[in-house]
């Protein structure tokens, strides 16, 4: 299955969340395709030296802003869309902590606002949603048809319920309104531009390794993950762009590993000296996750190339680099 690109010169792309690690990666893809970008983010968990090197580019924009505010006056916003991107939410475990109504806000009332305006627009219109829209899965590996096994009132239910309303909201605009809209469920993805500090485990291991710390593996370590090097779930996340697909499609590797392997193929990448410690385990930490990549594999022809040692030793120089 070959997709052919249908962005790129002469587009409007507008990429919400676009100072963020993956969108601003996706960014990068989208200008080096000819493409005329904005980038809209309040930067909450974002920074600008993410898109630092994109600031002389003419075909780039960014614009500081809250979509769950709506999208505010500014001449860039003006003009018509061709694609509309909503990667905007804080990602990270501790964020559900920090700022629940801000994740809940984003993954609705900002989802409406975007998915009006591509309707107006008649723009494809892209939702980033998540493998937490999963839960803790009773299914393993995850396919799309799996409805999911989420506590509603858990700490963790911002987010996973901000994204499958997201979803549904995608899905309701596609069916009663043709809008043309696809659905990513992405799945644990790293790689340079993660804040040091956001509360991820590869970030987290990461730091503390190069650090000499503790590495402090949350419960027993067992519970799993399958990681993404951040360029592979970048080309997924086109090929849907592209594609005429509404999905939901998982993107994602294979790649399942223990929080425990995890911590110990770090240490050992990062020639550290570090321990490897447990803490307390956060409330609703699912125990495995693995996507189910057929779709993605039938009706993209996505196919991840990055192994995590490749991709790890590339983070860990990106962190090296950062630490000094
Ligand atoms: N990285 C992963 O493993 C992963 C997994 C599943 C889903 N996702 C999704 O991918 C997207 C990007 O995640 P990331 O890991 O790059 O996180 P990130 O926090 O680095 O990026 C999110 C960006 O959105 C911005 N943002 C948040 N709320 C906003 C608002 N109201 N208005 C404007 N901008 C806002 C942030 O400032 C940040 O720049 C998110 O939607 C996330 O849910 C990521």
């Amino acid at each position: 299955m070959n997709v052919a690109p249908r962005f790129g010169t002469g587009h409007r792309v507008l990429v919400t969340g676009g100072a963020g690690f993956v969108p601003s990666h996706l960014v990068d893809r989208l200008v080096e395709r000819g493409c005329t970008v904005v980038a809209l983010d309040n930067f909450v968990t974002g920074s600008k030296e993410n898109v630092a090197h994109l600031l002389d580019t003419p075909t780039f924009t960014m614009v500081e802003a809250d979509i769950s505010d709506g999208l505010p006056a500014h001449p860039t916003l003006a003009e018509r869309f061709d694609a509309i991107l909503h990667m905007a939410s804080p990602a990270s475990p501790t964020d559900f902590e920090k700022l629940p109504v801000e994740i809940l806000r984003v993954g609705s009332v900002g989802t409406l606002h975007l998915l009006d305006r591509a309707l107006a627009d008649g723009a494809r219109f892209l939702m980033a949603s998540t493998s937490e829209a999963y839960g803790d899965p009773k299914e393993h590996p995850q396919r799309e048809t799996y409805w999911g096994n989420v506590n509603p009132i858990g700490v963790r239910a911002v987010y996973d319920e901000a994204k499958r309303f997201s979803e549904a909201a995608t899905m309701a605009y596609h069916r009663s309104r043709g809008l043309d809209a696809a659905i990513v469920r992405i799945f644990n993805t790293y790689g340079p531009r993660m804040r040091p500090d956001d509360g991820r485990a590869i970030p987290t291991f990461i730091s503390q390794a190069l650090r000499g710390e503790p590495i402090t593996v949350h419960g027993t370590g067992n519970q799993t993950r399958s990681i993404c090097y951040v360029d592979d779930l970048v080309r997924g996340i086109l090929l849907l762009l592209d594609s005429t697909e509404t999905g939901p499609i998982n993107c994602g590797t294979e790649h399942e590993m223990s929080m425990r392997q995890l911590a110990e193929t770090i240490v050992s990448l990062c020639a550290s000296s570090s321990e490897v410690t447990y803490i307390t385990r956060n409330a609703d930490d699912p125990e495995m996750r693995r996507p189910d990549l057929t779709l993605a594999r039938e009706l993209l022809g996505y196919e991840p190339t990055v192994s995590p040692e490749e991709g790890l030793r590339r983070t860990i120089a990106y962190f090296r680099s950062r630490l000094g």
